[in-house]
């Protein structure tokens, strides 16, 4: 039997055994679900034995553990690092789901439930179309999984393992599938990634918190005050004021812009998707260069004062914002939050304090599209999906990445199969049928030509 016809045959157990781990609320971010994290890592290893590797192994970090598995057939083959994450993030609000986040259910074609795409459903796919192709003998690659629990809170304890696993971790290429496509009709291959600086802000004015009729007027709000200077930082073309940070920014050419533009894109389509009359970004910029080529600034959430039920009247002595810049290259983490940090004390008024607190960052990645692995990704699609796939730079962020490469010295293939539809990170994540099974396919047959590609250099 050949891989494929294995795939077709076991489709039934494929999908029951992703609603197993997808039942397992893995939520890296929050401590109570510690022991929930470590049980998806010991399902793993359970899989990863029943699909046939030589060892599996979870490796403990000071963090989550990491699952490291591998088949190795012969040192002249070329190697396959797979890696992915077996994290997801929180639920909330679980009242927004239409079924709950925990309890994958399938409707209309798409598995609803949290990691259901990102990653659970993308990263399973891997080790079943690894189970195929040693199943049927037609692994023609050495495999190493490195599959990681803190993805979603910055993968810290997976770049020390990284680090000081070097050995261990040789390979020939990194295959990952936790990106997305254009759309069905337009498979595309992501090579660009962004990076990101997050930081936490917190205002303070007065000692404590005041009546806001006694004090209101003659005292500075510390809301009033941090929404003031959030509003500063961008200016009406929506540029970042913050000075310095487009510095680094690398600038396309024209043609390289031009090349971009080919990518199918429905303005009005992606406006009906998310009900909103008009985009909004940088002047000069398309809605894909935006999010591809461009850094960004924005809030993902404020707070402070009174938020329960009724009206409290009150002049809040602290006021807090957690905010999120994303890079793209050659802007280094550490630097941006450095000028943020000062631009941001800079531009307080003497009437509060501030504090920025950095949280986790990550560099920019660029993919090559020279390397036989993209070529043999590119042949993949073809076979698989009958298209030729687009190179497309996502705006999305995954540091270990640019880590890979500078540590490593390895690029990264980005085979992810993951819409815009699958509402990643929000309520009602889902992921079709149709992706996870073709997704499946593709990385079968990636093997299949990476190998190929290999021999005849
Ligand atoms: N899988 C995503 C990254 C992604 C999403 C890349 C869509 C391309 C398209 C990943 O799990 C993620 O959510 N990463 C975080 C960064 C991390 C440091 C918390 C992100 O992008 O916010
Ligand atoms: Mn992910
Ligand atoms: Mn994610």
């Amino acid at each position: 039997m050949t891989a494929l016809a294995y795939i077709e045959d076991n489709k039934q157990r494929f999908l029951e055994e992703l609603f197993e781990l997808l039942r397992i609320p893995s939520v890296s971010a929050d401590s109570k679900f510690k022991s929930d994290v470590q049980r998806a890592a010991e399902y793993l290893k359970g899989k990863f034995e029943e699909a046939g590797v030589d060892s599996v192994e979870i490796k403990p970090t000071d963090g989550h553990p990491i699952v490291y598995a591998e088949k190795i057939l012969s040192e002249e083959l070329p190697t396959v690092l797979v890696y992915g994450h077996y994290d997801v993030q929180p639920a909330d609000p679980y009242d927004l789901w239409d079924t709950p986040p925990f309890e994958p259910t399938v409707r209309d074609e798409r598995i609803y439930a949290r990691g259901s795409s990102d990653d659970k459903g993308q990263m399973y796919m891997h080790i079943k179309a690894f189970e195929a192709l040693t199943s049927t003998s037609e692994l023609p690659c050495n495999v190493k999984f490195m599959i990681e629990g803190e993805e979603e809170v910055g993968s810290e304890h997976l770049a020390q393992f990284v680090k000081s696993n070097k050995e261990l971790l040789k390979a020939d290429v990194i295959l990952i599938s936790d990106t997305g496509i254009i759309n069905n009709d337009n498979p595309s291959i992501t090579v660009g990634l962004r990076g990101l600086t997050y930081v936490e802000v917190e205002v303070t004015g007065p000692n404590r918190d005041l009546h806001s009729g006694m004090y209101g007027g003659a005292v500075a709000n510390p809301i009033n005050v941090l929404c003031e200077m959030i509003t500063s930082l961008k200016d009406e073309s929506g540029h970042i004021t913050i000075p310095g940070f487009y510095d680094r920014v690398a600038e396309l050419t024209q043609a390289e812009r031009s090349e971009m533009a080919k990518a199918p894109f429905d303005l009005g389509q992606y406006r009906d998707e998310l009900e909103i009359d008009e985009e909004f970004g940088e002047k000069g910029y398309t809605t894909l260069e935006r999010t591809g080529i461009r850094p960004t600034l924005d809030v993902n959430g404020i707070w402070g004062g009174y938020t329960g039920e009724g009206a409290k009247t009150v002049l809040p002595s602290k006021a807090y914002a957690k905010i999120s810049m994303r890079l793209v290259p050659n802007q280094v983490s550490s630097e941006i939050t450095d000028l943020f940090t000062e631009h941001f004390n800079k531009i307080a008024p003497k009437s509060v304090k501030v504090e920025v607190r950095p949280h986790h960052g990550g560099e920019p990645a660029v993919i090559p599209t020279d390397s036989l692995a993209y070529q043999a990704a590119k042949d993949a699609f073809i076979e698989a999906w009958d298209k030729e796939p687009i190179p497309m730079r996502e705006g999305g962020s995954i540091p270990i990445v640019a880590l890979f490469q500078e540590e490593l010295g390895l690029d990264s293939m980005l085979l992810g199969f993951g819409l815009d539809e699958d509402a990643i990170h929000s309520p009602n994540e889902s992921y079709g049928l149709f992706n996870y099974y073709k997704g499946i396919e593709t990385i079968t047959l990636f093997y299949k030509h990476f190998a190929a590609k290999h021999k005849q250099q």
